[in-house]
């Protein structure tokens, strides 16, 4: 199939592309501009966008030597000003310490701001026929369907194995139109929800049509949001023993002991924690800082900053918060989180 590949994708190319107006050109300089504008943008945005500036701004030396509030005008509507931002520095960058040239050469182009490996890789591929394979999201999309490649997309694994395929399918001559194409198949033909299956070029040697697994491809893992909480632990002690929580409820270090805990959704100063506690423990008398550490503990999904308060009272033998008495010297025998267990370590040797 992989020699068929590009063949059968270049055939379905000829007879269906739409007709977009950058791909007449071999400038480099006009396809940097198409694909700056269309960066996070979609075709039917970015045309007039495009006709514009290039009408404007015919060469690079025009958008060097414009005002950056006239090239920040002209992108209104486009949103993600620092792509209009870091486009004026390296038309300044070409126009002044290239004399005007624009690279065209992947290992150049990669070096200017703005440029990142898929901008590089198209302006390369497209204005001098380079041989980089142009991998995008249409482009994960169709090999991870045809190819069956279920590495999430957004690993660096999966990164590195897309390109890698993708190269090994890339002809030798042409790179142009068959990385032009096979974008345009991703856009128009395999698309994310309702690929066209039922007439398309590639059926047989599909892996997610043979197994019907095209919602399921590509893979793309679930960042999810890191919550920040911050922890302070109040620790009560007398010569003997220091009172321990027993965390017996869901959520994260079940069964494990550490201290009982003021939760914030922000950090707060030792005297508005002290009013928080007084509210509802007011035998408390002060609290004194242990330690506070400096760096989050980091779990997959949360980042806790810690900080640790020894608490005064006014009778030593009181036990405040209803804790579970441990004697000093029998600390390693209860499991606690590894955070617990190193603050335990200094508070020993004081
Ligand atoms: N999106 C980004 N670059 C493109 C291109 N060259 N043609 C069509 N869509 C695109
Ligand atoms: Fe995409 Fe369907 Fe064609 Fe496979 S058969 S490449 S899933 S359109």
């Amino acid at each position: 199939m992989n020699s068929d590949f590009s063949p059968l994708l270049i055939d379905w190319y000829v007879l269906n592309k739409r007709d977009l107006p950058w791909r007449k050109y071999k400038d480099p300089y006009v396809i940097w501009l198409s694909e700056i504008i269309l960066q996070q943008t979609r075709v039917n945005q970015g045309l007039p966008y495009f006709l514009s500036f290039l009408k404007r701004f015919p060469k690079v030396s025009d958008l060097a030597n414009a005002t950056e509030n006239e090239v920040l005008k002209l992108w209104q509507g486009l949103g993600y000003y620092s792509r209009a931002r870091n486009m004026y520095a390296t038309a300044k960058k070409v126009a002044f310490d290239y004399n005007g040239v624009f690279p065209s050469s992947y290992k150049e182009l990669i070096k200017l701001k703005g440029i990142g490996p898929y901008s590089a890789s198209a302006i390369a591929s497209f204005s001098s026929n380079e041989h980089v394979a142009v991998v995008d999201g249409n482009v994960y999309r169709v090999l991870a369907r045809i190819y069956g490649v279920f590495t999430p997309i957004n690993s660096s694994q999966g990164q590195k194995e897309f390109q890698k395929l993708a190269l090994s399918l890339l002809p030798i001559k042409d790179s142009s139109t068959h990385n032009q194409a096979i974008m345009e198949f991703g856009a128009a033909h395999c698309t994310p929800k309702k690929p066209k299956c039922s007439s398309c070029v590639f059926q047989h040697n599909c892996y997610a049509f043979r197994n019907e697994a095209y919602l399921d491809l590509p893979v793309k893992i679930k960042k999810t949001k890191v919550k920040k909480r911050y922890i302070n632990y109040l620790v009560q002690e007398n010569k003997s023993h220091v009172f321990m929580r027993y965390r017996n409820q869901e959520g994260i270090w079940r069964n494990l002991y550490d201290f009982p805990d003021f939760e914030f959704e922000a950090s707060v100063s030792k005297e508005q924690l002290l009013v928080e506690v007084r509210k509802e423990f007011p035998k408390v008398e002060d609290l004194e800082l242990l330690e506070q550490c400096v760096t989050p503990h980091k779990l997959s999904h949360q980042h806790l900053y810690i900080t640790y308060y020894s608490v005064k009272t006014a009778e030593v033998s009181l036990n405040i918060f209803n804790g579970v008495p441990v004697l000093k010297d029998d600390f390693s025998k209860f499991p606690m989180p590894i955070v617990i267990s190193r603050f335990i370590s200094t508070l020993k040797k004081s």
